[in-house]
């Protein structure tokens, strides 16, 4: 696991960029995990920017995201297909045929949750996965208390997300109860996973998820048993974390023994901050 601290939310934003960005030069046909929610806004932005500017191509991509509420169809502004279609899919070179959402309006929601499992094995698996994190340490979908080896499924939201999500509806009564889930397990087989947090909002579950004991009460640990998985939060999410001392490190450094896998192929601008700690391994 790599912790990688970021100043601001626009420097983690264009860092999770760059990375994203070099690892589909490396794979133009990448297998790329998405997430809905405020967090990875930043991110989108900065890969449309990437297309736009850079030529960043999307054409070969296939798209996997984590969850959809149940009962929302895609043309509900509160969908995760919507979401998507809005904030991403529409500015970039994108197939939607490769561009995967669980359908939340499926009749035989089991089936669906086993299609998406089956359709993920037959495009060879996710390289890289993005992922937010949420005040509570959950995952996707994924509440403190779920199964660390569980599949993609429908789960009941705690009504502490069903709280988090209220902004998004004119009140939490119309938030829905229910969404089909990537499950922890399902996260767990991306070859990458990209973990974004920020704010102070994020920071003890950020503390828990990277310092606290790997448990169900805080899904975002098991990341630690990933062999490629990359924090990048910024300062305010980082505030509560005590035992990470803080290191300054080059993009040189970022090449450094264990690391390769994140070395993103450009080295950092001339005085351009850049810390970040390899942290347990
Ligand atoms: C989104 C998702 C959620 C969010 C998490 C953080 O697809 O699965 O787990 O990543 O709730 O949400 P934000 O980024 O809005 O704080």
């Amino acid at each position: 696991m790599l912790v990688i601290l970021r100043k601001t939310y626009e420097d983690l934003s264009r860092e999770a960029a760059r990375l994203v960005a070099d690892r589909l030069r490396r794979k133009p046909n990448l297998v790329l995990g998405l997430a809905t929610g405020s967090t990875p806004l930043g991110l989108y932005k900065a890969l449309i920017e990437k297309h736009k500017k850079e030529g960043l191509d999307f054409s070969k991509v296939t798209t996997f995201n984590l969850d959809e509420y149940i009962g929302l169809p895609p043309s509900h502004d509160q969908s995760y297909r919507y979401f998507m279609r809005e904030s991403f899919f529409k500015h970039v070179n994108l197939d939607p045929r490769y561009t995967h959402v669980p359908d939340g309006m499926a009749h035989d929601v089991e089936a669906q949750c086993e299609w998406y499992e089956q359709r993920i094995r037959e495009v060879g698996g996710i390289d890289l996965q993005i992922l937010g994190i949420g005040a509570n340490g959950h995952l996707a979908f994924n509440e403190p208390g779920s199964s660390l080896g569980s599949r993609t499924r429908i789960k009941t939201l705690t009504e502490r997300t069903v709280r988090d999500n209220a902004r998004f509806f004119a009140n939490a009564d119309e938030v829905p109860r229910y969404a089909i889930t990537m499950g922890i397990g399902t996260i767990m087989e991306a070859r990458e996973l990209l973990i974004l947090a920020s704010g102070e909002g994020k920071a003890n579950a950020v503390k828990a998820a990277v310092e606290g004991p790997i448990t169900a009460t805080c899904p975002a640990s098991i990341c630690q048993m990933h062999r490629r998985a990359y924090f990048i939060i910024d300062e305010a999410a980082r505030s509560k974390l005590t035992e990470v001392p803080i290191e300054e490190v080059t993009g040189r450094e970022y090449a450094a023994p264990g690391f390769q896998s994140l070395w993103l192929g450009e080295r950092s601008e001339p005085g351009e901050e850049r810390r970040a700690h390899p942290h347990r391994g």
